[in-house]
């Protein structure tokens, strides 16, 4: 079958290659017919070694298709199933499953796939990203790592769903917990971070700014519900018209994963707000705050890991909303394309020109 390879981790270019193979079906695992993929920026972090991953890899971790195979013990799903791949999916045993209430903090299945090669080329192996590798036309996962849905989904919209959608969204109505009425600011418009913006749109929202370097970017975001969007150097004054004698906003999202931008998003949100970093940094970049500061304004500053969301639950339910007409997915994909075009859409976006690029295979 077609995949797509980078060679070793801090190549710029995938291989696109047509003998690539699935490793052996377990008998909890299926195997999935991948139809739709999107590129999201944590694959260029794990091709720059921001994200630990095993090399050479198959990249590609927001994908849905069709079971097409199912493994002797496998209970949850049938042949012809249609799913959305799970990237880090609960084991529903363990201690963050169970006694923490926490299943997308499961690490037990993600760690146990992200170590074994999910394929081979010839009689070389291949990984994939985080455990999965979407950018390939067939994928063997655990049975808890892809999520049944509706059959008439379509499946590009489907598989924004597998990270992009879900980290975004799930940041702001689950890791947040945006009230009606609140102010929020969002750094970053890619797919994360519009999702983010439809979130806290969803979630009844105020007033939502978008901040991000590019003027397209700045324009789109208002389509998504943005109320208003800046470019970073206007946004404190932007800040004060919108918050007023708030002082800043109740919750501010960095959505790029740079250290600056996390800093900022600090800096954005009125004393006791809430700062939520979406984006994925790498472990050499160290954030600065100052030890009065973390005091006197008493601001949470807290993570989003896949949106803290329950794939089980919020991958149908984040659909629901979509049927809705209360989440725009169409809208976010900026172009379909084929596995052949996949480093020009990595580099549209490196330049940040595009929301998402869904790959059709
Ligand atoms: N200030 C403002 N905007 C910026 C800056 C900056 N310094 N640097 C980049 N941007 C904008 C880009 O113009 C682009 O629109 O951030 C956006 C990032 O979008 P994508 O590259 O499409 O990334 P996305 O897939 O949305 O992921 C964003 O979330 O899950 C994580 O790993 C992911 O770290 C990544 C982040
Ligand atoms: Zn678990
Ligand atoms: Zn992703």
């Amino acid at each position: 079958m077609r995949a797509a390879v980078l060679r070793e981790i801090g190549g710029e270019t995938l291989e696109i290659v047509d003998d690539v193979t699935v490793g052996e079906l377990g008998p909890t695992d299926v195997k999935v017919d991948i139809k739709a993929t999107g590129v999201c920026h944590s694959d260029l972090h794990a091709m720059k070694g921001d994200l630990p991953q095993g090399a050479p890899f198959v990249p590609g971790h927001e994908g849905a298709g069709v079971v097409s195979e199912v493994g002797s013990a496998v209970t949850r799903l049938s042949v012809g199933d249609h799913v959305v791949v799970a990237w880090s999916p609960p084991c529903g045993q363990c201690v963050a499953c169970v006694d923490q209430k926490s299943p997308h903090l499961c690490i037990m299945i993600q760690f146990a796939i992200a170590g074994v090669p999910r394929f081979k080329e010839g009689g070389t192996d291949l990984f994939g990203m985080a455990g999965t590798g979407t950018f390939a036309e067939q994928l063997i996962v655990p049975q808890e790592a892809a999520i049944k849905i509706d059959d008439d989904v379509p499946f590009e919209i489907a598989s924004l769903i597998g990270c992009g959608v879900t980290t975004g969204v799930g940041a702001a109505i689950n890791t947040a917990k945006v009230e009606p009425g609140s102010t929020c600011v969002v750094f970053g418009c890619g797919g994360v971070g519009i999702s983010v913006i439809q979130g806290c749109r969803v979630a009844g929202a105020a007033a939502i700014v978008a901040v991000d370097l590019n003027d397209e970017k700045l324009e789109m975001a208002k389509r998504f519900g943005a109320t208003h969007s800046v470019k970073p150097d206007g946004l404190d004054a932007l800040k004060g018209e919108v918050t007023g004698m708030a002082g800043g906003f109740d919750y501010a999202f960095e959505a790029i994963g740079l250290p600056q931008t996390v800093r900022a998003a600090y800096d954005a949100v009125r004393r006791g707000g809430t700062a939520i970093v979406v984006g994925v940094g790498n472990m050499g970049q160290t954030v600065e705050f100052n030890m009065f500061e973390l005091f006197f304004q008493e601001k949470t500053l807290k993570g989003s890991y896949y949106g803290s969301a329950d794939v089980r639950s919020d991958f149908n339910r984040f659909l629901r909303l979509w049927k809705a007409g209360k989440l725009d997915l169409e809208g976010m994909i900026s172009q379909r394309i084929t596995l052949d075009d996949v480093n020009d859409a990595i580099q549209k976006m490196k330049r940040g020109e595009v929301i998402r690029s869904v790959i059709e295979l």
